[in-house]
């Protein structure tokens, strides 16, 4: 990301950025768009760009998940930690956010800004890109933001993502709609409704959230109580 881009599009790097192994084929050959996101402090000025709030609506996100003290939360593809702070708030002293990412630099930089803000209860993780590393039945809700494009073999993520799942556990995935400025390209923008297929044939309910997100969806699939 070149400082003097101007970023009228949200993640235009996800277009743009080099590919600096041979994995870009591979992964396409299952659907998953692959992307590389080291060098954390610099993604950190994109993903923790203070105007994103005005569309990522972070508050509202978290309303939406209905966390309580003491809940375990996960969030797959944390970043930099955008999340980090209201998830960790709202689960508390008792409650466990585990904030895991494929990219090493990530989950180091994850780590250090946990320290930094004082959120004990969060740990990082690094996982492998097919697998969200969650044990069965650990956790309350699991949150999934601007990342489910990156998936390759969608069925067996959300799969795995359901058997972690507690019952009564849900699934936040918030994507971008097809025809928002911001996100990936729109070829690789996924409507909800798949979404929603892929995750009813893991064995959830699904649903389309309200929300007033003005360039992205919510939708939400709960285990069986
Ligand atoms: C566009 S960023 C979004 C970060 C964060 N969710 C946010 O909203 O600011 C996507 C993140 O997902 C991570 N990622 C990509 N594929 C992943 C996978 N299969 N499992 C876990 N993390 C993944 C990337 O390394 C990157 O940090």
């Amino acid at each position: 990301m070149k400082k003097s881009v101007a970023l009228p599009l949200f993640f235009a790097a996800c277009q743009s950025a080099p590919m600096p192994n041979a994995e870009h084929h591979h992964h396409h050959d299952h659907g998953g768009m692959p992307h590389r996101f080291e060098n954390a402090e610099e993604w950190a000025k994109q993903f923790d760009d203070p105007s994103r709030d005005a569309w990522q609506k972070p508050d509202e996100v978290v309303t939406l998940l209905r966390l309580q003290p003491g809940m375990v939360v996960a969030d797959i593809g944390a970043g930099t930690g955008y999340f980090e702070g209201r998830l960790s708030k709202a689960v508390g002293d008792t409650g466990r956010v585990w904030a895991m990412d494929v990219e090493a630099d990530m989950v180091r930089y994850l780590g250090e800004r946990a320290q930094k803000e004082g959120w004990k209860n969060l740990e990082a993780k690094q996982v492998a890109p097919d697998d969200p590393g969650l044990a069965p039945n650990s956790v309350d809700r699991i949150l999934i933001v601007d990342t489910w494009h990156h998936l390759g073999d969608r069925d067996a993520y959300a799969q795995k993502l359901a058997a972690a799942l507690k019952p009564g556990g849900e699934i936040h995935v918030v994507d971008f709609n097809k025809d928002s400025p911001r996100g990936p390209p729109a070829e690789m923008k996924l409507a909800p409704e798949e979404l929603q297929a892929t995750l009813q044939k893991a064995g959830l309910q699904s649903e389309l959230a309200s929300e007033t997100l003005p360039d992205q969806y919510v939708v939400i699939a709960k285990k069986a109580g």
